[in-house]
């Protein structure tokens, strides 16, 4: 059986189609890669961009960064009918996550001998061949991985997990991977190191945006993501094996590296660039992976996706990505009524996190705003959870302030969880009161008043009719 081998370039040449993505020559792999895709983002319908003739390096070695931030890019990447709206994206994605996930187990990866990937080996590592930036002006080096799949395999079992994590290139054969505890890639490292044995790695550096996008968001554990990625394709992924690790990755990759982790072989990283808008640390230790292989197409592909304050490079993709998963959550928990979830990109879709539901009982609103706080998929890093009536969009700021504003009476409506679950990258972790990384958790209950609920006061703006015929009678004005 043939599979698909997560080839890029034919994404690409759709995404040229669609008319979203500009060609840049000349920029300097040193800050200006990182600065123009970082004010690119900020625009409101940024355009991928594909880097070439990158200062000091061959024509051909490129980089692509922006490539999930607009609703046509990302229902192209998950094969959803194109969007060009974000309501729409949102609308034909709703349900999907959890249909995808049910039938993953029908997509294990099939095994092929060749690929694009295997056009060029160096069994002489060099990494430094490739136009890897430094993003950031404070980074604490060049990240090679951002957009990128890290492939492990569990120490006791056959699990292979694929997961994106960032890589820092430290030298010429030298890379250190960030995963952060918790993470399955970091649960396969600790086991291995725990056994004193050698922690096998393939890191693949581009191929078609779905295998990133998928190996950043929480698949459960113990499932692989190749298969997940299979289910969303309706075909399984085609791998081929490394020849030291025998780990599998997509057989149309860019640029793909094997190697190991030695015992106890953790190095300096970072610092780097966070999600959520800051350096939350200086550098720290993080296993270090001695690169025998580099496989690579020709003219390769790097991904670039580098974090910053939001909107960054992934935040949007991550808003949409996790808002879909925690409406699936919160319905898999028997939270009923829920109408719409946002995971917002200020809070780096992880911080600041909103459901609207159409209240039925005494306590529906509590419910449903512990769960969207502590559910597998919204625990790490929920700071904020905002639970809102139905007549509020709870992707628009300003409406969902209103309603904090107006529908809350603090003492009441805000709930406190202690010692939840925090991170080391949070960049509030300077001020934790304590030594682990738990961190405080308010759930803001800005639903009127259940028991108020019918005296409280009526909204004062035009009725939706009112709104659509006078939108409809003076289109031209408004
Ligand atoms: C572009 C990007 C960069 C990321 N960088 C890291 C990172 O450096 N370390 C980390 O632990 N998680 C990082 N994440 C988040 C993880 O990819 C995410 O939590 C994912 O679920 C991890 O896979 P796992 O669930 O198999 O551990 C990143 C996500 C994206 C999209």
């Amino acid at each position: 059986m043939t599979g698909n081998p997560l080839d890029l370039r034919p994404w690409l040449a759709q995404v040229k189609e669609l008319g979203e993505l500009r060609e840049v020559r000349g920029a300097d792999w040193n800050l200006e890669l990182g600065a123009i895709s970082e004010l690119n983002v900020k625009k409101a319908l940024p355009p991928a961009l594909l880097f070439d003739e990158i200062k000091g390096y061959p024509k051909g070695y490129r980089v692509l960064t922006c490539s999930t931030s607009s609703p046509a890019r990302l229902s192209s990447i998950l094969r959803l009918p194109i969007q060009k709206t974000h309501k729409g994206l949102v609308e034909a994605l709703r349900g999907k996550p959890a249909q995808w996930q049910a039938e993953a187990g029908k997509y294990d990866p099939v095994i092929t001998q060749s690929g694009p990937v295997l056009e060029n080996v160096q069994r002489q590592v060099d990494l430094e061949a490739f136009p890897s930036p430094l993003w950031h002006e404070m980074d604490g080096g060049r990240y090679i991985g951002t957009g990128c799949s890290v492939v492990t395999r569990d120490f006791d079992s056959d699990w292979v997990n694929v997961g994106t994590y960032r890589v820092q290139m430290l030298d010429k054969t030298h890379l250190a991977l960030d995963m952060v505890p918790g993470k399955h890639g970091r649960i396969q490292y600790e086991k291995h190191k725990a056994a004193g044995k050698r922690f096998p790695v393939a890191i693949v550096f581009g191929g078609d945006p779905l295998g990133y996008l998928i190996s950043g968001i929480e698949v459960p554990f113990g499932m692989c993501e190749y298969n997940y990625m299979g289910s969303i394709l309706k075909e399984p992924i085609s791998v081929v094996r490394g020849e030291v690790t025998g780990l599998p990755f997509p057989a149309a990759s860019e640029i793909v590296i094997e190697g190991f982790v030695e015992p106890n072989d953790e190095r300096t990283e970072g610092p780097f660039g966070e999600f959520h808008g800051y350096y939350p640390g200086k550098e720290g230790k993080a296993p270090c992976v001695t690169v025998e292989r580099v496989f690579f197409r020709n003219a390769p592909i790097l991904m670039g996706s580098p974090p910053a304050k939001p909107p960054n490079d992934y935040s949007y993709s991550k808003a949409v990505m996790r808002s879909a998963l925690l409406h699936d959550a919160l319905i898999a928990a028997g939270v009923s009524e829920v109408q719409a979830v946002w995971a917002h990109e200020i809070g780096g879709a992880r911080m600041f996190n909103v459901v609207s539901i159409r209240q039925r009982f005494a306590g529906h609103s509590r419910q449903a705003g512990h769960i969207l706080s502590q559910c597998g998929v919204g625990a790490y890093m929920s700071r904020y959870s905002v639970v809102v009536d139905e007549d509020i969009d709870p992707s628009n700021l300003q409406e969902v302030m209103w309603a904090v504003a107006t529908r809350t009476d603090p003492a009441i409506d805000i709930d406190i969880i202690q010692r939840g679950m925090g991170s080391k990258n949070d960049p509030m972790f300077i001020a934790y009161p304590y030594d682990a990384p738990f961190s405080s958790k308010a759930i803001i209950d800005a639903c009127r008043p259940w028991d108020h609920k019918d005296a409280f006061p009526a909204v004062a703006e035009a009725s939706k009719e009112l709104q659509e015929k006078t939108r409809a009678k003076w289109k031209d004005l408004l």
